[in-house]
This record gives structure tokens, C-alpha cells and sequence, in this order.
């Protein structure tokens, strides 16, 4: 992906210090790639997942802290899903046909496949479909035994192309630290409105604020969607604010 110097994960707000994960144990390989497995614990199915991560090719191929997130509210809603924030998307407790934009590594997908035993689709540019094959096949074994299923595909936001392929109808989109460049914020809410207006799919995002400009995205979101707040993580130490969890239908 082009532009990958300008951002990194916890840009104008955290050091990775700050931001040690511990519901993850990473081991690294000696590959010549200098991939990471990372496997994630989730207490509500106690059972494992494992993602390969692959720094070294770029931002898409992190874990960013939005995903973690969303992970973390996945498992505590299987767990307790009346107290949950995600009560009113997730609601009827129903098998769900699900979406995830931007996959990257694939993990919300993968876990959200899961804990809910929903047919979920990860997508993202298609140099990074590989990885997101090789996840998701790492997985299986897991998503399987709850009843879920996890396939992948190309989609490029702004690609009416893309969205025709793989079709319109998913209960839900769910999407972590997608706003980011702003040259992203019109084919994003393009190929969101494609999802979204006229139906009644909603769209989960979880999203870490790292600078003022991302008001525009939610500006021009605004127009074709009502946004509202479903959660907000507290800050880690030493940040200014947490990762904010937000849900958009479409207008009309
Ligand atoms: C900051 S990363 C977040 C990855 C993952 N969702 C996470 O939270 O760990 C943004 C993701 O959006 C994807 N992306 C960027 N531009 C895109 C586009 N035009 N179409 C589809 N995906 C795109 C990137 O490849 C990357 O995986």
C-alpha cells in the first residue's frame, strides 16, 4: 500500500511502550519474511486464534489497535451479550452474514466468525487476499467447532466492480482503523453506501483517532448515514483517547 511511512500504529498518541498488548503472545519465526504468529486467547470459547503477521511488507499486514479492540467486545459479548455494547447489532443471537472492509490481518473477521458462528467474508486490496487466505485457513479448525465460516476476497473501496462480485446482502459490516489517509475517505463511504443505503445492514467500526482531519470523514459520512457511539475504550497510559466504537445505517 502506498504511503505506508506516513502512519504508523499509534501515531501522535502512544509509544509502542505505552501499548503492550496482553491478551497476546507473539513468537517470532526465522522466515525469511521475519513473519510473527501471534495467537489471541478468547475467554468466551476458550479456545485460541493465531494470526501471522508480516511487518515487514507493510501496514497492512499489522495489528492495529482498533482490531484489538473489537476483538476484546466480540469475546465479552459472547460471554455476557445483554451487557454488551454490540447488544443492538448482534441482537437476535442468529447466525449473521457479515463483511469485514480493510481486513488487514483478518483477526475481527476471524474472530467475529467465531464467537458469533456467523458466515463472515474478510476482504481487503488484493495483494494482502494471501495472507488473509493463509489466516483464515490457520483458523478453520476454530471458527468450525462454533458453527462459523470464514471465506475472503478482494474489495477495493470505491469499486462498484468489487461490491457486485461479492454481493450486498451481509446483516453487518464491521471494519477496524479504516480512516486513516484522506484521499480513502470518499471510495470508503462510496463503497459503504453501496452496502448500507436502503437496507438495513449496519456498519461496526472501531476507530482510533490520530488526527483532526479524520472530522471530514465523519462530515461526509454524515450525509448518507446516521452515526452513533456504541463504545469507548478508556485511554492506555499515556494516551489522549481510547479507540471509540461507532455504528452507521443508512439514511432513506
Ligand atoms: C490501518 S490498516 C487496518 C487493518 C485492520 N483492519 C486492523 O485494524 O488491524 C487499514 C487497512 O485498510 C486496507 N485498505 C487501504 N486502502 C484500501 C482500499 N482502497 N480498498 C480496500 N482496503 C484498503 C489496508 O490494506 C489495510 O489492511
Amino acid at each position: 500500500m502506498e504511503d505506508d511511512d506516513e502512519i504508523n500504529r499509534f501515531s501522535n498518541l502512544l509509544t509502542d511502550e505505552d501499548n503492550k498488548p496482553n491478551a497476546f503472545s507473539t513468537e517470532q519465526n526465522d522466515s525469511p519474511n521475519h513473519e510473527l504468529l501471534q495467537k489471541h486467547f478468547l475467554r468466551s470459547i476458550q479456545s485460541t486464534v493465531t494470526i501471522r503477521l508480516l511487518p515487514s511488507e507493510g501496514l497492512s499486514f499489522q495489528l492495529w489497535p482498533a482490531a484489538t479492540s473489537l476483538v476484546a467486545l466480540l469475546d465479552s459479548h459472547r460471554i455476557n451479550p445483554t451487557n454488551s455494547p454490540l447488544s443492538t447489532v448482534f441482537a437476535t443471537g442468529a447466525p449473521m452474514r457479515i463483511l469485514e472492509l480493510g481486513s488487514g490481518t483478518g483477526i475481527v473477521g476471524i474472530v467475529a466468525a467465531a464467537t458469533l458462528g456467523s458466515d463472515v467474508t474478510l476482504t481487503d486490496l488484493p495483494h494482502v487476499v494471501p495472507n488473509l487466505k493463509f489466516n483464515a485457513k490457520a483458523n478453520a479448525g476454530v471458527v468450525g467447532s462454533s458453527g462459523g465460516n470464514v471465506t475472503f476476497a478482494p474489495l477495493r473501496w470505491g469499486d462498484a466492480a468489487d461490491v457486485e462480485v461479492i454481493g450486498r446482502e451481509f446483516d453487518v459490516i464491521v471494519a477496524s482503523d479504516v480512516v486513516y489517509h484522506d484521499h480513502l475517505y470518499e471510495p470508503l463511504i462510496e463503497t459503504l453506501r453501496l452496502l448500507l443505503v436502503g437496507k438495513k445492514t449496519v456498519f461496526v467500526m472501531a476507530h482510533m483517532k490520530r488526527w483532526k482531519k479524520e472530522c471530514v470523514f465523519f462530515k461526509k459520512a454524515r450525509k448518507h448515514f446516521c452515526i452513533d457511539v456504541l463504545h469507548v475504550d478508556a485511554p492506555c497510559n499515556g494516551s489522549r483517547v481510547g479507540v471509540v466504537v461507532y455504528r452507521f445505517v443508512g439514511k432513506g
